[in-house]
């Protein structure tokens, strides 16, 4: 049997570091059912402050409209989607079972869920997820001649496969959050947020040899 490591009054010292050692990869939280995390208002208005959409757009992801209340309170309207209906927009919607974009969008923004969170909330592989809905809303953008904006995890982009996929569709803009986002507020106990943020912004009008732009933004 393994030793256990104990401290002065016996107890599991390893536990104590844990909690004071949080790894970086650990959030502290177990995943929501099918990621919900809904995304703070000012995210949102930093993509508004740096890009142009264009009316109506898109929201296949929409939770229970914290993003898209922003949208419609920046004068745009918004068809707003989700696989769970959570009494914003319509449910029952997979988008992975979406061949095209809703009539008359050309816009499509969204917070992707991070990790095929599933029914019961388990965690599998984050990144991979990532290019699958990626992909998806690339090819879906590009057969719409359309804009698609997605919040992504700054580390995630950096991947090999992941920049690769970013840059095979015409990327215009990418805005860096520099503010850290805070998915909850357990009040005192709230977990120090651990990852930064970018929107990735395509536009079917960007030159194809243009390079995109990089602005900071909180
Ligand atoms: C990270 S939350 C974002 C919610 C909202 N976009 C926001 O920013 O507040 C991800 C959302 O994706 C939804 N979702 C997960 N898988 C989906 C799928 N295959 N098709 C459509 N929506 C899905 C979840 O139900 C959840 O509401």
């Amino acid at each position: 049997m393994a030793a256990v490591a104990t401290g002065p009054d016996n107890k599991d010292a390893s536990v104590g570091l844990a909690s004071e050692f949080r790894p970086i990869h650990i959030s502290g939280y177990d995943r929501l059912p099918h990621d919900f995390y809904p995304t703070p208002d000012w995210v949102t208005e930093a993509l508004l402050k740096h890009v142009t959409l264009s009316s109506p757009v898109w929201e296949p992801c929409c939770g229970d409209g914290a993003m898209a209340r922003v949208l419609e309170r920046a004068g745009l309207k918004v068809v707003a989607t989700d696989l769970v209906d959570r009494g914003f927009g319509r449910g029952g919607v997979d988008f992975f079972e979406c061949t095209a974009f809703p009539a008359d969008c050309r816009t499509m923004v969204t917070n992707p869920p991070y990790g095929d969170g599933g029914e019961i909330g388990r965690s599998t592989n984050a990144s991979l997820a990532m290019q699958k809905f990626v992909n998806h809303a690339l090819n879906l953008t590009v057969r719409a001649n359309g804009k698609l904006a997605l919040l992504v995890r700054f580390q995630w982009m950096a991947g090999k496969k992941a920049s690769t996929l970013i840059s095979s569709g015409p990327l215009s803009r990418v805005v860096v959050l520099t503010k850290r986002i805070q998915w909850f507020d357990n009040g005192e106990s709230t977990n120090v947020a651990q990852h930064h943020h970018a929107w990735l912004f395509w536009d079917c009008r960007h030159g194809r040899l243009l390079p995109p732009s990089l602005v900071f933004s909180d």
